[in-house]
């Protein structure tokens, strides 16, 4: 939410800020804008529109040290007057990602002090403050007293007009990191900005505030003292964040699914037996002795743990609860030291999420597991035991490839509790290993229908509703369709176990409203097949995501898109894949904005 470059150079680092923040968008497209610094002055160009704007804004800009930022609203409507960066006297700049919690009682006071504000937003406290007190010309010193005075979450870029080698930064709560290069530094949100610049990397830990120069860099921890970071070398390369052949990054990561797969499955794939170790070196004391799991996540995430409950109770046999970040934090709830809380997210930087481990470890809960697709983030650091998804970046808002491989790792975690609780055979062990190493091409097969589920689409093209039906553990599957259409092409959807239906849903039905049905060859396909009838008879359009050999026939108002054959337990994964691609093809059809779609932004950071 919201995404930071900030550069230092001895050449115009103008394109490296704007190709860094076209990286960025995916965090929030609201408006943009970069200030550079040259000859004692701030050049700052904002925009109201997207980071191709300002691009061409900016294009006659030249300056060797800047800050740029792509904003998500938070305080203040998306506007030029709100866009990043905030200028305090001509002098201070700064972008920020995040919430400062205390900033009107701040803004009251500084404008006590003769500071006039020209935004709405919260960012623009932090301005004037590290202005009142830069009298010494100490800018590290400046920012340092500032942050003590902020309450919320923020990572910042500071530059300063009369300070023309020299950039600040800091972190607490959001992501930012510094990129190493020769004589020239980078800051960014996140790495997919900087892989045009260099690969080295260091992770600034929370509270880490930096002084960042030409030549050398400085960090002091969230103490004041001077800390020292391992430089990483990025494993990412650039085709990682390129659209490639693709129309939209969202249809690129649907198509990566096989490789995304295959990448989180290797270690396992690659060797004969299932061991805890694959969740880290505490694996081994801690599994033993669990009584049960919660689950905490938002959104897609949620939904891959609703999926992971069905695997958990029937194969492992262990409890399991699934709840909504949000709301789990906000309630009383009874601690049990011998659950493993686990959290899931693509992002690893989900507020809610990270608040929900922080409300788990507080009320007593020990043992942490993240699922999580980005190193080094602070979910993953903030947890005990982990399993790093490896789909590459996701940069398509919608989330698609993470959730299928947060549903392989959630598998994985399954069968490493059933085995730990003397509920696997070897025999089983050996055929969900084959299972699992054939999941990618399985899903290639699925990708293979893209032309049928295109055609199909069409009949979506005019509708404003659609409800969407699943049964067991492919109704967390049936929510996951339904999100996407929604967040995506605007149509509003509902998704609801099929035997609900008749509950009250049914009153909704007619021929105005398109039904999408997942529909496995497993135990509940009979009672599928009633309620696919019961929507027929009144008069529903049925789309039907069947498997082979489920014998639901095409006919007069059902449409049959045919499945491969069924994939057991793994089914959900195999049919996430066709309503990702139903839901991106309706988007086309509307003419919507896939890769952002409105009021959206990718990793939440905010609550
Ligand atoms: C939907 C989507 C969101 C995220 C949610 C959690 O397509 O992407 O619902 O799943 O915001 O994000 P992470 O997984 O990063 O914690």
């Amino acid at each position: 939410m919201c995404g930071i470059v900030g550069a230092v150079a001895k050449r115009n680092v103008v394109s490296i800020l704007v190709n860094g923040l076209l990286r960025l968008e995916y965090r929030g497209y609201d408006s943009a804008g970069l200030v550079v610094v040259r000859d004692g002055k701030l050049d700052r160009v904002r925009s109201n529109g997207r980071v191709a704007e300002l691009e061409l804004k900016s294009a006659n800009t030249y300056g060797e040290l800047g800050i740029a930022h792509t904003r998500w609203a938070t305080h203040g409507v998306p506007s030029e007057r709100n866009a990043h960066p905030h200028i305090s006297r001509d002098l201070i700049a700064v972008v920020h990602n995040g919430i400062i919690e205390n900033y009107e009682t701040l803004r009251t006071g500084l404008t006590t002090q003769g500071y006039e504000f020209t935004s709405d937003t919260d960012t623009e406290v932090i301005a004037h403050l590290i202005h009142s007190h830069y009298a010494q010309g100490n800018l590290l010193a400046a920012t340092q007293q500032a942050l003590a005075q902020l309450v919320g979450a923020y990572a910042i870029g500071v530059v300063a007009a009369d300070n023309p080698h020299q950039l600040i930064a800091a972190r607490k709560g959001s992501p930012l990191l510094l990129g190493v290069g020769e004589c020239e530094h980078f800051v960014a949100s996140d790495m997919s900005a900087l892989l045009q610049v260099t690969k080295n990397v260091v992770y600034l830990e929370e509270g880490d505030v930096v002084e960042v120069n030409l030549a050398d860099y400085r960090i002091f921890d969230a103490q004041g003292k001077a800390a020292q970071r391992p430089v990483h070398v990025s494993e990412l390369n650039n085709d990682s964040v390129e659209l490639g052949e693709y129309q939209h990054y969202m249809q690129k990561e649907i198509h990566e699914q096989p490789q995304a797969l295959a990448n989180t499955l290797e270690s396992v794939c690659n060797s004969q037996s299932l061991v805890p170790g694959i969740f880290g070196a505490e694996a081994n004391n801690i599994f033993p002795k669990i009584e049960n799991i919660l689950i905490l996540a938002c959104g897609t995430s949620h939904h891959a743990g609703m999926v992971a409950r069905y695997w958990l109770e029937e194969l492992a046999g262990i409890q399991c609860t699934v709840e909504i970040a949000s709301e789990y934090r906000y309630r009383t709830s009874v601690a049990n030291p011998k659950t493993l809380v686990v959290t899931i997210s693509q992002s690893g930087e989900t507020a809610d999420t990270l608040a929900a481990l922080n409300h788990a470890k507080a009320t007593g809960h020990a043992f942490t597991l993240a699922i999580c697709n980005v190193p080094e983030s602070a979910i993953i650091r903030q947890s005990k035991l982990r399993l790093l998804t490896r789909a590459g970046p996701e940069i398509g808002v919608a989330s698609t490839k993470a959730f299928t491989t947060q549903l392989a790792a959630l598998f994985l975690l399954t069968l490493v509790l059933a085995k730990t609780r003397g509920r696997l055979s070897a025999e089983k062990e050996q055929q969900f290993l084959h299972e699992l190493r054939h999941l990618p091409s399985a899903v290639q097969k699925v990708l293979a229908l893209e032309p049928q589920i295109a055609e199909m689409s069409k009949h979506f093209a005019d509708k404003h509703h659609a409800l969407f039906l699943g049964r067991g553990l492919h109704y967390p599957i049936a929510l996951e369709g339904a999100l996407k259409l929604k967040e995506i092409s605007y149509i509003h959807a509902e998704a609801y176990p099929a035997g609900e239906l008749k509950h009250g849903p049914l009153a909704l039905v007619d021929k105005d409203m398109p039904v999408v049905s997942v529909a496995p060859n497993d135990a509940l396909l009979e009672k599928l097949k009633s309620n696919l009838q019961e929507v027929r008879a009144r008069g529903g359009e049925l789309f039907v995501f069947a498997d082979a050999d489920t014998q639901i026939k095409e006919a007069e108002g059902i449409h049959i898109l045919q499945m491969p054959e069924h994939a057991g337990f793994l089914s959900p994964i195999l049919h996430t894949v066709p309503l990702q691609l139903l839901a991106y093809y309706v988007a086309l059809q509307k003419g919507t904005d896939v890769d952002k779609p409105r009021n959206l932004a990718k990793s939440v950071t905010v609550e």
